[in-house]
């Protein structure tokens, strides 16, 4: 009999990708079912994007590539790093992977050892913490709720700082509450980090051009704790590359060279062309998204004016990415049908059964009060969306 490791066992499957494999199912039977539930925008690549990828097939860029990513593409990463976000990173700083989940994850192989201590506020990106887990670390959650805006302090942080504290990850704009920290937050931050300099701080900025507030902001903005301080960032979210699979660190020189190591023995590199046409991505002015940043407010503006209407549930104002995190604690211990909501994940599956809309409880991502709503979907779809969640919150007594 095949006996799976105990590492395996222990990680939870995502639920991001069990709720959309649930609604496919659906889908397959004839309903009408409606997805909120992938963290995916509905826009294709651009096509200045997609001509570089055929150029480098033209031109042969079927071979490995040196681990980190070829020169000219961190040199471009280098560039666009210090461009939007004033941030000096050199080349030997920067790693590319396949995906910025294989950045985190190569990071947290690079730093963590068995029991030691990595905080990570919640609500959080499911895969923080099972990769973590997978490290034998150990998860600190800390719990910021929606009266925080789903943001923690630099009080916050540091009442959970131990001498076993090896990491700390998050990420602004945050999946799953769309919540954007500002300078003044990074700073309060920064200023607690800079007193423990063994604490390496992970600073995900992945939906960082999909803010409706201003500016993107960078923890390693702040010369105290620069080399603390590594920052994630891919091309899946504002460049509509899901599928392309590429991520990237800026991060001290000695870790830069241990998740280097990492991913040369676990993937050697990511896809040859995709690096290709990455350059096009990293060396184009990000005005160019200016259109698709408009229409992802324009779609939050529109959830959120709905979701408001609905008596019981509690809203944020997401600044940015393209989700909205509400609190539907009120509907629990009600029911339909017999059916009774104990928790978001089944007010999740009564929406699925009932409204045929997909969402995801926020169990998954720390805070089983709430559930997420990824607004990357057509206005016309987001609006009988919503209608159809209102009707079904409706009828539970
Ligand atoms: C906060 C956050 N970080 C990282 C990722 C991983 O992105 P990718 O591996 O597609 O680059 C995601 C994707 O959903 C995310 O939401």
């Amino acid at each position: 009999m095949i006996q799976l490791s105990e590492r395996l066992l222990a990680m939870e499957e995502s639920a991001t990708i069990a709720m959309a494999k649930k609604s496919r199912e659906l889908k397959s039977q004839g309903k009408d079912v409606i997805s909120l539930s992938l963290g995916e925008p509905d826009f294709h690549t651009p096509a200045f994007i997609k001509a570089a990828a055929v150029e480098a097939l033209d031109q042969n860029y079927t071979t490995y590539t040196p681990v980190p990513g070829y020169d000219d593409l961190r040199e471009s990463i280098a560039h666009k790093f210090k461009r939007d976000n004033n941030l000096t990173y050199a080349k030997d700083q920067i790693v590319v992977s396949t995906g910025a989940k294989q950045s985190i994850a190569n990071l947290v192989l690079s730093l963590i050892n068995p029991g030691d201590e990595v905080i990570i506020p919640a609500p959080y990106w499911v895969s923080y913490l099972e990769i973590v887990k997978v490290a034998e670390g150990v998860p600190v959650v800390i719990s910021a709720g929606i009266d925080k805006d789903f943001k923690i302090t630099g009080a916050d942080l540091e009442a959970a700082i131990t001498p076993r504290t090896k990491l700390f990850m998050f990420s602004t704009p945050c999946n799953p509450t769309g919540s954007v920290y500002t300078k003044a937050e990074l700073q309060d931050l920064a200023r607690v980090l800079a007193k423990y300099p063994q604490v390496v701080a992970m600073s995900d900025e992945i939906y960082e051009h999909i803010n409706f507030v201003g500016k993107h902001e960078s923890l390693a903005q702040f010369p105290e704790i620069y080399n603390q301080v590594v920052t994630v960032n891919g091309v899946s979210k504002a460049w509509a590359m899901t599928g392309w699979r590429l991520g990237y660190i800026g991060a001290p020189k000695e870790i830069a060279a241990a998740c280097d190591k990492v991913q040369g023995q676990f993937t050697s590199a990511t896809c040859s062309i995709t690096q290709r046409a990455t350059i096009a991505a990293m060396n184009a002015d990000p005005i160019v998204l200016k259109d698709m940043i408009a229409a992802f407010e324009s779609r939050r503006n529109l959830v959120l004016n709905g979701l408001n209407n609905i008596p019981g549930l509690k809203v944020n104002q997401p600044g940015g990415a393209f989700y909205v995190f509400p609190d539907c604690s009120a509907y629990f211990g009600k029911s339909f049908n017999g059916q009774m909501i104990h928790n978001s994940d089944d007010l999740c599956m009564y929406l699925l059964e009932v409204a045929l809309v997909a969402c995801v409880g926020g169990a998954a991502f720390g805070d089983p009060n709430c559930f997420r709503i990824s607004y990357a979907a057509s206005e016309e779809t987001l609006q009988k969306a919503v209608d159809r969640i209102s009707n079904a919150l409706a009828q539970l007594q």
